[in-house]
């Protein structure tokens, strides 16, 4: 049973999907949430779930080392092994990556590398594309970017507006991040030449 810990700046939704799926899993559970945000929704989640969560802001930190150093120190008090970004709104810097290499997940509402960046679903229906997704890959240096776990398409239909297709890529990210996580979690995950291999 490995630790995971879920960083989160807003709703949380993704946070509430994946411990809810992994409370009957025997591969992994959410040890911690990490916010950066006080306003957040996902920090009510943690405390409605019972799932320890800590407040690290940015603006406390004289740079982004000294940031990432103190959320190092609360992964290592639960054992972390896993991080999950779920609705993160940062880059990951060197501190982390170097701690955690090929061990952090994050999840992007398109198919990357289409739409990278905060708009992702705007941007897709502002392209007027016809088909979207959601895809989970490995963190790197780069935004959104990185070896990709899995991705799953949807069709984006002539009427629908930005909530509306927000809430069906939401659907598909609940199943598919979970899963993502059970594959890491059961050993399944190799990086090889910058690809992942599913065993
Ligand atoms: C999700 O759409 C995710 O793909 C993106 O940020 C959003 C977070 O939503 N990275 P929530 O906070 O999990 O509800």
């Amino acid at each position: 049973m490995i630790n995971i810990a879920v960083f989160c700046s807003g709703n949380g939704s993704n946070f509430q999907a994946i411990a809810d799926s992994l409370k009957h899993d025997s591969s992994a559970k959410v040890a911690l949430m990490v916010c950066d945000n006080p306003e957040a929704f996902a920090l009510e989640r943690s405390g409605k779930m019972s799932i320890k969560s800590v407040l690290i802001e940015r603006k406390r930190f004289k740079n982004k080392e000294e940031f990432e150093n103190e959320i190092i120190k609360n992964l290592r008090q639960e054992n972390v092994e896993l991080i999950c970004l779920a609705g993160f709104m940062r880059i990951i810097g060197p501190a982390l990556l170097k701690k955690y290499p090929n061990k952090i997940l994050n999840i992007h509402p398109a198919l990357l590398p289409a739409f990278k960046g905060a708009h992702a679903i705007g941007d897709a229906l502002k392209a007027r594309a016809l088909t979207t997704g959601v895809t989970v890959h490995f963190v790197d240096e780069q935004m959104d970017h990185g070896p990709i776990i899995l991705q799953q398409s949807l069709e984006i239909k002539d009427d629908d507006t930005e909530d509306s297709l927000a809430e069906r890529i939401h659907q598909i990210e609940h199943q598919l991040y979970p899963e993502a996580i059970k594959l890491f979690a059961e050993g399944k995950l190799k990086v090889e030449g910058g690809k992942v291999k599913i065993s």
